[in-house]
């Protein structure tokens, strides 16, 4: 039951949630000092990412985000993430060996993949497992140093977690780790069985790039709250896959790719948009916290490399599609695509299934989680903000049978 407070009591509904206005206002309505939702607050400095909303702009550690798309790995971004450095040839060809080392999941994790309930969402299954990983990880060290080796250990596994729990849900058998593939060639690999095309492997390197880190998101900043009660790396980061899981967070991917298949058409594009808006319903994919006056830079090279999938494919329609899609919305709404809208017919055409969207998501921000985990603990203080009380006061205690 909820107190109410004085004044009225107005509840809106957003997307399905419910958000009390009654909860968040004092008497004369909501108090400006009051930043909901922390927007706008700066709560750290940080080395690891800049992200500039307003001219639309990202880099990691300096490199600007459109460089990485263009000339980098995934491997080599989370080696940036890591060690604050470019590598050295000899360096990416050491850090990808160790990824490589670290891909096979100990019994330990099957056994626990296998007893999970059918209706298990792969997201839940994996925020289990990452769970568990911490007490089948033998090293209970917690220097720079340590953590930098469980950063690496949970690159390498997520994959193979996802993909099992995927195909154990199908009723197919695991596939192990192929160690002549690189990190996203050899996810579609162990999704399918079948060795991606060089276009189809470059197609989710670049995905899992372009989503390896992204500043203070919700989930990485859920990552640091708990990481800043020097709890371990292992819990921060089933944290931050639980933060992810949300639909206005990771889960916007798997719903814009929903919404184009529901679509079907671009005939169908602007009756939709407009019923969907006249609904006052969010359109997934668009829209972003950060990103307000200037697109998301990520989306471009999304977009870029759904056209070259589809000039491969020889089939433009979810380009098209999607296209119609973004300049109807911004036409609408004045919104810009953000990351998970074009991720998300990528995915599709890379043969990702829905279920497995948001774990590719996770899979993709594991650097970045891991990356702000251990600048927290290298300059720690706990995070602990405060609230502004509006519930009831001065209530006198009635005896349970005077209720
Ligand atoms: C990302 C997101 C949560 C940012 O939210 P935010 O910064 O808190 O912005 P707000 O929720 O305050 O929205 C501001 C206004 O834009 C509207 N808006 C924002 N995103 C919208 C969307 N995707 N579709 C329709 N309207 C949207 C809101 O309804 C609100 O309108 P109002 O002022 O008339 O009420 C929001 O844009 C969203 O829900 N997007 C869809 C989910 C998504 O794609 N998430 C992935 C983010 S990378």
């Amino acid at each position: 039951m909820s107190a109410k407070a004085g004044g009225d009591s107005t509840e809106t509904t957003v997307a399905g949630t419910k958000d009390t206005l009654a909860a968040r206002t004092s008497g004369n309505g909501p108090d400006p000092s009051i930043r909901e939702g922390l927007a706008g607050v700066v709560i750290a400095q940080s080395e690891i990412c800049k992200v500039d909303g307003e001219r639309g702009t990202l880099s990691f550690r300096g490199y600007d985000i459109g460089e990485l798309a263009c000339h980098s790995t995934f491997e080599e971004t989370s080696y940036l993430l890591f060690y604050g450095e470019l590598p050295t040839a000899a360096e990416l060809k050491a850090f990808s060996a160790r990824l490589i080392g670290e891909r096979a999941i100990d019994d330990t994790i099957w056994r626990i993949l296998s007893v999970l309930p059918e209706t298990v969402e792969p997201m839940e299954a994996l925020r289990t497992c990452v769970s568990a990983l911490c007490s089948i990880d033998c090293e209970d060290d917690d220097t720079s140093e340590a953590n930098t080796e469980k950063s690496i250990r949970l690159v390498a596994k997520v994959p193979t977690i996802v993909a099992a729990y995927y195909r154990h849900k199908q009723g197919l058998s695991p596939i192990d780790p192929d160690p002549e593939l690189g990190h996203a060639a050899n996810f579609l690999y162990m999704l399918s069985g079948e060795q991606p095309t060089e276009m189809q492997a470059g197609s989710m390197d670049l995905a899992m790039l372009l989503m390896a880190e992204h500043g203070f998101n919700a989930s990485t900043f859920s990552a640091r709250v708990t990481a800043a009660t020097l709890s371990d790396i292992y819990s921060a980061v089933t944290t931050a896959i639980g933060t992810l899981k949300g639909p206005l967070h990771g889960g916007a991917n798997r719903r814009a790719m929903q919404m184009m298949l529901d679509i079907g058409s671009v005939d169908n594009v602007e009756p939709y948009i407009t019923a969907a808006l006249d609904r006052k319903e969010r359109i997934m994919g668009f829209g972003h916290r950060v990103y307000k006056t200037a697109p998301d830079p990520r989306s471009a090279y999304l977009r870029g490399r759904l056209y070259e999938l589809c000039a491969e494919l020889g089939d433009f329609h979810y380009y098209d599609l999607a296209t119609a899609i973004a300049e109807t919305v911004e036409a609408r709404k004045g919104l810009y695509p953000n990351v998970d809208f074009y991720a998300g017919p990528l995915l599709y055409l890379l043969g990702v299934p829905l279920e497995v969207f948001i774990p590719v998501f996770a899979i993709s921000r594991i650097p970045g989680w891991t990356a702000h985990v251990m600048e927290q603990y290298a300059r720690n203080r706990l995070i602990r903000p405060l609230a502004t009380y509006v519930g009831p006061d001065n209530r006198p205690y009635q005896a349970i049978d005077q209720r």
